[in-house]
Protein backbone atom coordinates (compact mmCIF):
# COMPACT_ATOMS: atom_id res chain seq x y z
CA UNK A 1 0.00 0.00 0.00
CA UNK A 2 1.36 3.58 -0.08
CA UNK A 3 1.24 4.97 2.98
CA UNK A 4 1.74 8.08 4.79
CA UNK A 5 2.83 7.68 8.68
CA UNK A 6 2.57 10.91 10.19
CA UNK A 7 5.32 11.08 13.54
CA UNK A 8 7.50 8.72 11.13
CA UNK A 9 10.48 10.02 12.96
CA UNK A 10 9.49 9.22 16.41
CA UNK A 11 9.79 6.69 18.42
CA UNK A 12 6.75 4.12 18.13
CA UNK A 13 6.27 5.88 14.42
CA UNK A 14 10.43 4.98 13.09
CA UNK A 15 9.73 1.15 14.31
CA UNK A 16 6.11 0.85 12.60
CA UNK A 17 7.82 2.69 9.29
CA UNK A 18 10.97 0.10 9.74
CA UNK A 19 8.05 -2.95 9.42
CA UNK A 20 5.39 -1.52 7.05
CA UNK A 21 9.12 -1.02 4.84
CA UNK A 22 9.83 -4.35 5.54
CA UNK A 23 6.30 -5.48 4.60
CA UNK A 24 6.83 -4.19 1.67
CA UNK A 25 5.00 -0.92 1.77
CA UNK A 26 5.78 2.42 0.29
CA UNK A 27 6.17 5.18 3.28
CA UNK A 28 6.41 8.65 3.05
CA UNK A 29 6.78 9.98 6.27
CA UNK A 30 4.70 13.72 7.79
CA UNK A 31 6.62 14.73 10.62
CA UNK A 32 7.24 18.55 12.05
CA UNK A 33 10.50 16.96 13.39
CA UNK A 34 9.95 19.22 16.93
CA UNK A 35 10.17 15.57 18.80
CA UNK A 36 11.04 13.14 15.91
CA UNK A 37 14.67 12.58 14.82
CA UNK A 38 15.77 12.89 11.19
CA UNK A 39 18.46 9.81 11.58
CA UNK A 40 15.05 8.10 12.70
CA UNK A 41 14.15 8.53 8.65
CA UNK A 42 14.87 5.23 6.87
CA UNK A 43 15.32 6.78 3.90
CA UNK A 44 12.11 7.72 3.26
CA UNK A 45 10.42 10.92 1.50
CA UNK A 46 10.15 13.70 4.38
CA UNK A 47 7.04 15.87 4.29
CA UNK A 48 8.03 19.00 6.40
CA UNK A 49 4.58 20.47 7.99
CA UNK A 50 2.98 20.49 10.85
CA UNK A 51 -0.60 18.84 11.59
CA UNK A 52 -1.72 22.41 12.57
CA UNK A 53 -0.85 24.20 9.24
CA UNK A 54 -4.12 23.21 7.57
CA UNK A 55 -3.36 25.36 4.22
CA UNK A 56 0.06 23.13 3.41
CA UNK A 57 -1.76 19.86 5.41
CA UNK A 58 -3.92 19.62 2.55
CA UNK A 59 -2.00 20.54 -0.11
CA UNK A 60 0.80 18.12 0.66
CA UNK A 61 -1.98 15.14 0.77
CA UNK A 62 -3.64 15.88 -2.13
CA UNK A 63 -3.04 13.95 -5.89
CA UNK A 64 -0.43 11.49 -3.77
CA UNK A 65 -2.06 8.37 -4.14
CA UNK A 66 -2.34 7.65 -0.44
CA UNK A 67 -4.24 4.70 0.03
CA UNK A 68 -3.84 5.15 3.99
CA UNK A 69 -2.45 7.17 7.00
CA UNK A 70 -0.75 5.73 10.30
CA UNK A 71 -0.95 8.82 12.75
CA UNK A 72 1.48 8.84 15.64
CA UNK A 73 2.49 12.75 15.63
CA UNK A 74 1.03 13.79 18.87
CA UNK A 75 2.24 15.42 22.07
CA UNK A 76 2.88 12.46 24.46
CA UNK A 77 3.42 13.38 27.95
CA UNK A 78 1.33 12.96 30.80
CA UNK A 79 2.91 15.52 33.06
CA UNK A 80 3.04 18.10 30.13
CA UNK A 81 -0.05 17.58 29.60
CA UNK A 82 -1.04 18.97 32.65
CA UNK A 83 0.86 22.27 32.89
CA UNK A 84 -0.14 23.08 28.99
CA UNK A 85 -3.60 21.52 28.42
CA UNK A 86 -4.61 23.94 25.97
CA UNK A 87 -1.38 22.91 23.39
CA UNK A 88 -2.13 19.43 23.92
CA UNK A 89 -5.73 20.16 22.64
CA UNK A 90 -4.46 22.21 19.59
CA UNK A 91 -1.95 19.54 18.49
CA UNK A 92 -3.61 16.31 19.52
CA UNK A 93 -7.54 16.87 19.27
CA UNK A 94 -6.49 20.09 16.86
CA UNK A 95 -3.79 18.54 14.67
CA UNK A 96 -5.98 15.16 14.23
CA UNK A 97 -9.02 16.94 13.24
CA UNK A 98 -6.80 18.61 10.11
CA UNK A 99 -5.50 15.60 9.63
CA UNK A 100 -8.78 13.87 9.04
CA UNK A 101 -9.97 16.62 6.73
CA UNK A 102 -7.01 16.65 4.80
CA UNK A 103 -7.59 13.19 4.56
CA UNK A 104 -11.41 13.46 3.56
CA UNK A 105 -10.32 16.73 0.59
CA UNK A 106 -7.33 13.96 -0.77
CA UNK A 107 -9.65 10.68 -0.56
CA UNK A 108 -8.03 8.83 1.42
CA UNK A 109 -10.17 5.93 3.26
CA UNK A 110 -8.23 5.01 6.32
CA UNK A 111 -6.39 5.94 9.47
CA UNK A 112 -5.03 4.14 11.96
CA UNK A 113 -4.44 6.08 15.65
CA UNK A 114 -2.40 5.79 18.01
CA UNK A 115 -3.96 5.87 20.77
CA UNK A 116 -3.20 5.29 24.94
CA UNK A 117 -4.16 2.82 27.99
CA UNK A 118 -4.26 6.47 29.40
CA UNK A 119 -7.76 6.98 27.90
CA UNK A 120 -8.80 4.29 30.57
CA UNK A 121 -8.02 6.29 33.65
CA UNK A 122 -8.00 4.13 36.87
CA UNK A 123 -8.17 0.36 36.44
CA UNK A 124 -11.81 -1.39 37.41
CA UNK A 125 -10.84 -4.94 36.84
CA UNK A 126 -7.72 -6.57 36.83
CA UNK A 127 -6.66 -6.92 32.88
CA UNK A 128 -8.26 -4.18 30.68
CA UNK A 129 -9.67 -4.77 27.92
CA UNK A 130 -11.57 -2.35 24.80
CA UNK A 131 -14.94 -2.65 26.96
CA UNK A 132 -13.62 -1.10 29.98
CA UNK A 133 -14.47 2.65 30.96
CA UNK A 134 -13.06 5.34 29.83
CA UNK A 135 -12.57 7.90 32.45
CA UNK A 136 -8.66 9.55 31.80
CA UNK A 137 -7.52 11.23 34.83
CA UNK A 138 -4.92 13.46 32.61
CA UNK A 139 -5.57 15.76 29.93
CA UNK A 140 -3.10 13.32 27.70
CA UNK A 141 -5.72 10.73 28.44
CA UNK A 142 -7.97 13.19 27.33
CA UNK A 143 -7.37 14.24 24.41
CA UNK A 144 -6.71 10.64 23.29
CA UNK A 145 -10.14 9.38 23.99
CA UNK A 146 -11.73 12.73 22.46
CA UNK A 147 -9.82 11.72 19.11
CA UNK A 148 -11.32 8.34 19.48
CA UNK A 149 -15.01 9.75 19.99
CA UNK A 150 -14.82 12.03 17.10
CA UNK A 151 -12.91 9.25 14.85
CA UNK A 152 -15.86 6.87 15.67
CA UNK A 153 -18.49 9.86 14.94
CA UNK A 154 -16.56 10.28 11.37
CA UNK A 155 -16.87 6.87 10.81
CA UNK A 156 -20.43 6.96 11.15
CA UNK A 157 -21.42 9.23 9.21
CA UNK A 158 -19.47 8.81 5.68
CA UNK A 159 -16.93 5.99 3.99
CA UNK A 160 -13.75 6.68 6.10
CA UNK A 161 -12.33 4.33 8.48
CA UNK A 162 -10.49 4.19 11.79
CA UNK A 163 -8.23 1.73 13.93
CA UNK A 164 -7.16 3.06 17.54
CA UNK A 165 -4.38 1.28 18.66
CA UNK A 166 -4.39 1.82 22.78
CA UNK A 167 -0.61 0.93 23.61
CA UNK A 168 0.20 0.38 27.33
CA UNK A 169 4.09 1.14 27.75
CA UNK A 170 6.10 1.21 24.98
CA UNK A 171 9.67 0.35 25.73
CA UNK A 172 12.61 -1.52 24.02
CA UNK A 173 14.42 -0.92 20.41
CA UNK A 174 15.06 -2.49 17.33
CA UNK A 175 18.96 -2.80 17.71
CA UNK A 176 19.36 -4.36 14.25
CA UNK A 177 18.24 -1.57 12.70
CA UNK A 178 19.29 1.16 15.28
CA UNK A 179 16.42 2.40 16.03
CA UNK A 180 14.95 3.68 19.72
CA UNK A 181 13.90 5.58 22.20
CA UNK A 182 15.36 9.56 22.02
CA UNK A 183 13.00 12.40 24.19
CA UNK A 184 14.43 15.47 25.76
CA UNK A 185 13.37 15.51 28.55
CA UNK A 186 12.72 11.63 29.06
CA UNK A 187 10.41 10.59 31.44
CA UNK A 188 10.15 7.07 31.19
CA UNK A 189 10.93 4.48 33.18
CA UNK A 190 13.35 2.05 31.48
CA UNK A 191 15.22 4.99 29.64
CA UNK A 192 15.66 6.78 33.03
CA UNK A 193 16.88 3.46 34.95
CA UNK A 194 19.68 2.87 31.54
CA UNK A 195 20.75 6.55 31.29
CA UNK A 196 21.36 6.61 35.19
CA UNK A 197 23.50 3.60 34.41
CA UNK A 198 25.24 4.85 31.57
CA UNK A 199 26.28 8.43 33.28
CA UNK A 200 23.77 9.89 30.40
CA UNK A 201 21.01 11.27 32.53
CA UNK A 202 20.11 11.75 36.13
CA UNK A 203 20.11 9.36 39.52
CA UNK A 204 16.76 7.02 39.19
CA UNK A 205 14.20 7.96 41.68
CA UNK A 206 11.32 5.74 42.23
CA UNK A 207 8.04 7.39 42.68
CA UNK A 208 6.53 5.68 45.49
CA UNK A 209 6.81 2.45 47.29
CA UNK A 210 3.48 2.07 49.08
CA UNK A 211 0.90 1.20 46.12
CA UNK A 212 -1.72 -1.42 46.88
CA UNK A 213 0.77 -4.04 44.95
CA UNK A 214 2.93 -6.81 46.04
CA UNK A 215 6.06 -5.20 46.44
CA UNK A 216 4.53 -1.68 46.54
CA UNK A 217 5.18 0.02 43.66
CA UNK A 218 3.42 0.16 39.97
CA UNK A 219 2.74 -2.36 37.51
CA UNK A 220 3.03 -2.00 34.32
CA UNK A 221 2.36 -4.03 31.23
CA UNK A 222 5.39 -3.84 28.83
CA UNK A 223 4.88 -3.97 25.42
CA UNK A 224 8.15 -4.27 22.88
CA UNK A 225 7.96 -1.58 20.18
CA UNK A 226 8.58 -4.03 17.53
CA UNK A 227 5.37 -5.70 18.88
CA UNK A 228 3.61 -2.52 18.83
CA UNK A 229 4.93 -1.55 15.12
CA UNK A 230 3.92 -5.36 14.09
CA UNK A 231 0.26 -4.67 15.57
CA UNK A 232 -0.08 -1.66 13.57
CA UNK A 233 0.77 -3.35 9.70
CA UNK A 234 -1.58 -6.16 10.65
CA UNK A 235 -4.28 -2.77 11.58
CA UNK A 236 -3.66 -1.38 8.14
CA UNK A 237 -3.98 -4.39 6.36
CA UNK A 238 -6.96 -5.92 7.86
CA UNK A 239 -8.54 -2.14 7.11
CA UNK A 240 -8.29 -3.35 2.90
CA UNK A 241 -11.22 -6.01 3.67
CA UNK A 242 -13.10 -4.52 7.21
CA UNK A 243 -14.11 -1.11 6.96
CA UNK A 244 -16.05 1.17 9.95
CA UNK A 245 -14.38 1.95 13.19
CA UNK A 246 -12.81 -0.23 15.71
CA UNK A 247 -10.22 -0.25 18.62
CA UNK A 248 -7.73 -2.84 20.10
CA UNK A 249 -5.55 -2.94 22.89
CA UNK A 250 -2.04 -3.78 22.92
CA UNK A 251 0.02 -5.26 25.70
CA UNK A 252 1.44 -8.65 26.73
CA UNK A 253 -1.02 -9.02 29.37
CA UNK A 254 1.74 -9.34 32.21
CA UNK A 255 2.38 -7.16 34.42
CA UNK A 256 5.83 -5.82 36.05
CA UNK A 257 6.53 -3.62 38.74
CA UNK A 258 8.73 -0.99 38.94
CA UNK A 259 11.09 -2.75 41.57
CA UNK A 260 10.94 -6.05 38.95
CA UNK A 261 12.10 -3.55 36.11
CA UNK A 262 14.72 -1.80 37.73
CA UNK A 263 16.19 -5.32 38.53
CA UNK A 264 15.60 -6.64 34.71
CA UNK A 265 17.86 -3.32 33.57
CA UNK A 266 20.23 -4.07 35.95
CA UNK A 267 20.20 -7.67 34.60
CA UNK A 268 20.84 -6.20 31.06
CA UNK A 269 23.16 -3.55 32.43
CA UNK A 270 25.37 -6.01 34.29
CA UNK A 271 25.43 -3.60 37.48
CA UNK A 272 23.12 -2.57 40.47
CA UNK A 273 21.10 0.48 39.25
CA UNK A 274 20.99 3.29 42.64
CA UNK A 275 18.16 4.94 42.86
CA UNK A 276 15.98 6.72 45.65
CA UNK A 277 12.42 6.40 46.84
CA UNK A 278 10.23 9.33 45.99
CA UNK A 279 6.81 10.38 46.47
CA UNK A 280 4.16 9.21 44.25
CA UNK A 281 3.87 10.83 40.54
CA UNK A 282 0.53 12.90 40.45
CA UNK A 283 -1.61 10.51 37.71
CA UNK A 284 -0.13 7.11 38.22
CA UNK A 285 -2.66 4.44 38.84
CA UNK A 286 -1.19 1.59 40.85
CA UNK A 287 -1.73 -1.07 38.23
CA UNK A 288 -2.37 -1.07 34.28
CA UNK A 289 -2.25 -4.56 32.69
CA UNK A 290 -3.97 -4.98 29.33
CA UNK A 291 -6.38 -7.70 27.90
CA UNK A 292 -5.35 -8.20 23.86
CA UNK A 293 -7.10 -11.25 23.31
CA UNK A 294 -9.41 -9.02 20.95
CA UNK A 295 -5.84 -7.20 19.15
CA UNK A 296 -4.81 -11.88 19.04
CA UNK A 297 -7.88 -12.71 17.37
CA UNK A 298 -8.86 -10.40 15.41
CA UNK A 299 -5.47 -9.23 13.53
CA UNK A 300 -3.99 -12.46 14.36
CA UNK A 301 -1.26 -10.70 16.22
CA UNK A 302 1.07 -12.40 18.84
CA UNK A 303 3.85 -10.00 20.49
CA UNK A 304 7.09 -11.98 19.83
CA UNK A 305 9.14 -10.13 22.67
CA UNK A 306 7.52 -10.31 25.61
CA UNK A 307 10.23 -11.05 28.10
CA UNK A 308 10.85 -8.07 30.10
CA UNK A 309 14.68 -9.14 30.23
CA UNK A 310 14.50 -9.37 26.76
CA UNK A 311 12.74 -5.81 26.31
CA UNK A 312 15.49 -4.24 28.74
CA UNK A 313 18.52 -5.83 27.31
CA UNK A 314 17.26 -4.49 23.73
CA UNK A 315 16.77 -0.82 25.14
CA UNK A 316 20.24 -1.19 27.09
CA UNK A 317 22.05 -2.12 23.50
CA UNK A 318 19.98 1.27 22.49
CA UNK A 319 21.26 3.61 24.83
CA UNK A 320 24.82 2.20 24.31
CA UNK A 321 24.61 3.32 20.88
CA UNK A 322 23.00 6.59 21.67
CA UNK A 323 25.94 7.27 24.20
CA UNK A 324 28.35 6.63 21.57
CA UNK A 325 27.66 7.57 18.22
CA UNK A 326 24.19 10.02 18.38
CA UNK A 327 25.05 12.40 21.42
N1 LIG B 1 8.69 5.73 37.22
C1 LIG B 1 9.61 5.88 38.23
N2 LIG B 1 10.70 6.67 37.97
C2 LIG B 1 10.90 7.28 36.77
C3 LIG B 1 9.95 7.09 35.75
C4 LIG B 1 8.84 6.32 36.02
O1 LIG B 1 9.46 5.37 39.33
O2 LIG B 1 11.91 7.99 36.60
C5 LIG B 1 7.52 4.87 37.48
C6 LIG B 1 6.21 5.60 37.29
O3 LIG B 1 5.83 6.27 38.46
C7 LIG B 1 5.29 4.45 36.91
C8 LIG B 1 6.19 3.47 36.16
O4 LIG B 1 7.53 3.83 36.54
O5 LIG B 1 4.84 3.82 38.07
C9 LIG B 1 6.07 3.59 34.66
O6 LIG B 1 6.20 4.96 34.32
P1 LIG B 1 6.46 5.46 32.84
O7 LIG B 1 6.60 6.95 32.88
O8 LIG B 1 7.55 4.68 32.21
O9 LIG B 1 5.13 5.04 32.09
P2 LIG B 1 3.62 5.42 32.44
O10 LIG B 1 3.01 4.15 32.93
O11 LIG B 1 3.49 6.61 33.28
O12 LIG B 1 3.14 5.88 31.02
C10 LIG B 1 2.56 5.04 30.12
C11 LIG B 1 2.72 5.64 28.74
C12 LIG B 1 1.93 6.91 28.64
C13 LIG B 1 0.51 6.65 29.04
C14 LIG B 1 0.46 6.06 30.42
C15 LIG B 1 -0.94 5.70 30.82
O13 LIG B 1 4.09 5.89 28.47
O14 LIG B 1 1.97 7.36 27.30
O15 LIG B 1 1.21 4.86 30.46
O16 LIG B 1 -1.05 5.72 32.21
F1 LIG B 1 -0.17 7.82 29.05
Amino acid sequence: MKLLVTGGAGYVGSHTVRALLAAGHDVTILDNLSTGHRWALQGCELIPVDLRDTHNLSRRLKKRGFEGVLHFAAKSLVGESKNHPAIYYQNNVGGTTNLVRAMQAADIPRLVFSSTAAIFGNPVSDLIDEDHPKAPINVYGQTKLVVEQMLQAVCESSEFSATCLRYFNAAGANNDAKLGEWHEPETHLIPNALRAAAGTGNPLTLFGDDYPTNDGTCVRDYIHVDDLASAHVAAIEKMNSSSGFNAFNLGNGNGYSVKEVITACEKAVGAEIPYTIGSRREGDPATLVASSAKARSELGWTPEHDSIDEIARSAWNWECHRRDNLT
